[in-house]
């Protein structure tokens, strides 16, 4: 027995609650469909649930606009649904983690709703005021994440408010005790409840520059600049990471290590630095690191934003492992589709499997989903000007069966369409199949948790003479995948523990015969073995 935290050798699963399953028949995801569908996160191998929002919101951002942080909006269920959901994933030993979508409300808040009445409401100072700039446009430069101005004016008292995201989603004062107290009174109405921790919604953002200075600007900008350029064309100093956002999380951690529960942020930002910052000083036990979803599939883009964190950090926390979240591009389709694609995508989920830290798979990952294809008229998200750069494609419903609707709802339409290859790939389908990308991330899983209990954490990445390879040991344990579409031979000593392909082991013997061995490592397949 060790003393390590619970959550220290946990496997993560992203929930996106619109799009898992709808328990009662409206088309949309919901809590009963969680509920109903536990079984697929135990055979999965999961331990440590994410939840996407589902307090009282308008859904202008889906749920990351809330009205009242301690209600259940009524599309996704009921308090008493809440409970149930809690006693029976522990139950079956997962623990829940719910968002905290601290930096901003919605607009239609009953706090904003006042502070933009007037100067002097008493609610006025709980989000981030300014008076225009001499020429009477926004006070500073910052720009939302979102794209465009991060200031909105507000006419009726003549001052702008912040949005680091849409104009309805206002970004809370920080520097506001009020604000702090708030938090911590949701925190603990949670973990009361029974919660085994959170996961902060743009936690890199929460604590703003208290002149709001502007940032300095690293490129100038092309007329049609999408949110993105728009957004890395700033060094962002004074609107993320501001020191004290530090404080906010050791403080909320305290509060969670008194229930032993988890605090995780989601760090966006795109620099190791900037990451090993947020995580100084122990404020985070999970910092979600987000560029290895910016990767493209080579060997040396990926070795530099896996290694980057884990350097950088040092002791401080663990790092959280993305390959495909709900708001970026899926694994598969980002790698090139189809069965590569897939392949790909479930070789970078062997090597974050086995890096130090938690791997969090996205729902539909494990069936190798694709990004799906969503017309203009069905178009949701608020983000992006056109299909592809929305988020909407990432986040099309899970089929769960062959039958209507992919055993998704009894509904005769989802809120979202079915992404294409739904009929095929349904957990009905692939749980069937042996050889099917869920048995091979159910495998991938097991074996994590076989061998992983005790590892080394010291990552020590392996020099290959040969192009396209990546890998690294951890004490015993070694993880090699072959980025190229060709063959690689590579001398091998050890037991295989996990094959991508699942036919390695048999091709070459292992493990009956330890030594040195010529293995074949295929186009995009991923192996892990002990040496001996
Ligand atoms: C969430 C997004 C959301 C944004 C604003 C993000 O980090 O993952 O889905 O739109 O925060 O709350």
């Amino acid at each position: 027995m060790t003393n390590r935290p619970w959550w220290h050798d946990a496997t993560g699963y992203a929930l996106y609650l619109r799009s898992f399953a709808d328990g009662t028949g409206d088309g949309v995801g919901d809590l009963p469909g969680v509920i109903d569908h536990l079984d697929h996160l135990e055979y999965l191998g999961i331990d440590l649930l994410w939840i996407s929002p589902f307090y009282r919101s308008p859904m202008v951002d889906g749920g990351y606009d809330v009205t009242d942080h301690t209600e259940i909006d009524p599309t996704y269920g009921t308090m008493a649904d809440f409970k149930a959901l809690i006693r029976q994933a522990h139950a079956r030993r997962i623990a829940v983690v719910i968002d905290l979508v601290a930096n901003h409300t919605s607009a239609e808040h009953s706090w904003f709703q006042a502070a933009r009445t007037s100067r002097e409401d008493r609610f006025h100072d709980r989000y981030i005021w300014a008076d225009p700039a001499p020429d009477g446009g926004p006070p500073n430069n910052w720009v939302s994440y979102f794209g465009g101005s991060a200031w909105t004016f507000e006419a009726a008292i003549g001052q702008y408010y912040l949005h680091l995201f849409l104009p309805e989603q206002p970004d809370l004062n920080w520097r506001n005790p009020a604000v702090r107290q708030m938090f911590d009174d949701i925190i603990e109405f949670w973990l009361d409840l029974g919660v085994d921790g959170f996961r902060i919604d743009v936690a890199q953002g929460l604590v703003k520059d208290r002149l709001l200075r502007s940032n300095p600007v690293l490129h100038v900008l092309r007329p049609a600049a999408d949110r993105i350029e728009q957004w890395r064309a700033f060094e962002h100093r004074h609107d993320v990471l501001q020191p004290e956002t530090i404080d906010i999380f050791r403080r909320w951690k305290a509060i969670c290590h008194r229930y032993d529960a988890v605090l995780i942020g989601e760090v966006s930002v795109g620099d190791a630095n900037a990451f090993a910052f947020a995580m100084d000083s122990g404020g985070l036990d999970i910092g979600m690191w987000l560029e290895v979803m910016h990767s493209e599939w080579d060997a040396d883009a990926l070795r530099s934003v896996l290694s980057g964190p884990i350097e950088r950090k040092g002791d401080a926390g663990m790092v959280g492992w993305l390959g495909s979240s709900l708001d970026e591009p899926r694994a598969v389709t980002r790698f090139g589709g189809g069965e590569v694609g897939r392949r790909r995508a479930l070789a970078l989920a062997t090597l974050l499997a086995f890096l130090p830290g938690t791997p969090f798979l996205y729902q539909g990952e494990e069936l190798g989903l694709e990004q799906g294809e969503v017309c203009d008229d069905n178009r949701v998200d608020p983000v992006g000007i056109d299909a592809a750069s929305g988020r909407d494609g990432c986040r099309t419903p899970m089929p769960w069966t062959n039958g209507p609707m992919h055993g998704f709802t009894t509904a005769n339409e989802t809120w979202l369409p079915f992404a294409a290859d739904a009929g095929t790939m349904s957990v009905q389908s692939q749980r069937r199949n042996h050889r099917s990308q869920l048995a091979r991330y159910r495998c991938l899983l097991a074996a994590r948790r076989a061998q992983l209990v005790d590892a080394d954490p010291t990552v020590e990445w392996l020099d290959f003479e040969e192009v396209g390879l990546i890998g690294f040991r951890r004490g015993v344990l070694n993880v090699i995948v072959n980025t190229t579409n060709e063959v690689v031979e590579i001398g091998i000593h050890g037991q295989i523990v996990f094959d991508s392909f699942g036919l390695l082991d048999r091709r070459v013997g292992l493990p009956s015969s330890p030594g040195v061995v010529r293995a074949r490592i295929e186009g995009s397949q991923a192996i892990v073995f002990r040496g001996v």
